[in-house]
């Protein structure tokens, strides 16, 4: 029987590139000079797309492959995939959630640990020299930072990676709430119907939320001034949740204590503003980024794809999207 022809749009972890070569027969659209022209010619011969969270499938790459039955995506955020489009269709999408909840909630926690006790800052401070002379009347000493362990930890978007960040709160005696649009049943923290009077409540807001027309600019002024000049955001969702105008004003005035950011409006640009500041951690998206985690989200594209071609069903299906 002939393999199913799958078009790949992004390059992957070579181990997944190998894996995907020995059941499908891929082709690399990334990879073509001409892509218009490559899939006006030959889009009709895929049923199958790899792609990404972070590069997705718009509507017209769907409308570009009529025999398209599946999506595998790399990653769990939705923002960049036309759900919409693919399930007027009937097309099946897949993603990876929940092999990648512990590293992203590491993550928003050395975020959280780096901003409030300045260790990138800190490690900047001895590169330079400035330790060294620290002694001397012209030198300030560094700073002192913020404790972390005993405060308040507000959370907006308890989902998958947003619980198991408030699990981890635990070991460090946090007091935790959270918002979403709805309570979660049977989850055993607080919930705030209000966001503003989350961040109010909050030393540490940390953002996990989905991205996307919903969720954008979430976190705006009001949110920020609400959080306060003893406050903390990190963002480790999208960056699109984030007001980053508001966030770079809050941040340049002094408004809020600091921030965490592994995400940003527009990757890979990162404002000019927030490179002088000490009081803010910047990342190039990096919370899923480890070898043990990126496997594991590998492994997932695949066995949805395997599974889908031998039982017609994914492994971990994206929800279906709700009508606006
Ligand atoms: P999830 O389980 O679907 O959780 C999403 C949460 O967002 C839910 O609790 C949802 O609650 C909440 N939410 C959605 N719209 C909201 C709104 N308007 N206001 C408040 N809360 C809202 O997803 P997950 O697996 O935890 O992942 C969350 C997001 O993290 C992904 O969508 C992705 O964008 C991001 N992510 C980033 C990285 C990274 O590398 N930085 C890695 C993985 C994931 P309600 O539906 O009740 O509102
Ligand atoms: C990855 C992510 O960086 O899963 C997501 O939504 O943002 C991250 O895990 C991304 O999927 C890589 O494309």
């Amino acid at each position: 029987m002939d393999k199913p022809r799958l078009l790949q749009n992004l390059k992957l972890l070579p181990a997944l590139e190998a894996r995907l070569a020995q059941t499908f027969d891929v082709h690399r659209l990334h990879e073509e000079p001409d892509r218009a022209a490559f899939l006006a010619a030959h889009g009709g011969e895929f049923e199958g797309l790899v792609t990404s969270a972070a590069v997705g499938a718009d509507a017209a790459l769907i409308g570009a492959l009529p025999k398209l039955r599946v999506i595998s995506s790399f990653g769990v955020g939705l923002d960049k995939l036309d759900l919409a489009a693919a399930a007027q269709r009937g097309i099946a999408v897949g993603t990876t959630p929940d092999v990648l909840n512990d590293c992203v909630a590491d993550l928003a926690f050395g975020l959280m640990l780096d901003a409030a006790r300045g260790m990138s800052a800190a490690d900047r401070y001895v590169r330079s020299g400035a330790w060294r002379g620290a002694g001397s009347p012209a030198t300030a000493p560094f700073p002192l930072g913020r404790k972390v362990s005993g405060a308040r930890l507000g959370i907006v978007g308890l989902g998958r990676i947003g619980s198991t960040v408030a699990g981890r709160a635990l070991g460090f005696e946090m007091s935790v709430r959270y918002h979403n649009r709805r309570p979660v049943p049977g989850a055993p923290w607080p919930y705030e119907p209000s966001l503003l009077a989350l961040a109010a409540w909050a030393d540490y807001l940390v953002v996990i939320a989905a991205g996307g027309a919903g969720t954008r600019h979430l976190i705006n002024a009001e949110v920020l001034d609400a959080l306060g000049p003893r406050g903390f955001l990190i963002n480790v969702s999208r960056g699109s949740v984030v007001d980053e105008a508001a966030l770079v004003s809050a941040l340049v005035g002094k408004r809020i204590a600091g921030a965490g950011l592994d995400v940003f409006e527009n990757e890979p640009e990162v404002p000019a503003e927030l490179m002088a500041l000490d009081n803010v951690v910047l990342l190039p998206h990096i919370a899923s980024a480890t070898v043990e985690t990126r496997q594991a989200m590998a492994d997932r594209v695949f066995d949805n794809l395997e599974s889908f071609f031998s039982t017609g069903r994914l492994l971990s299906p994206a929800p279906l999207p709700v009508a606006p």
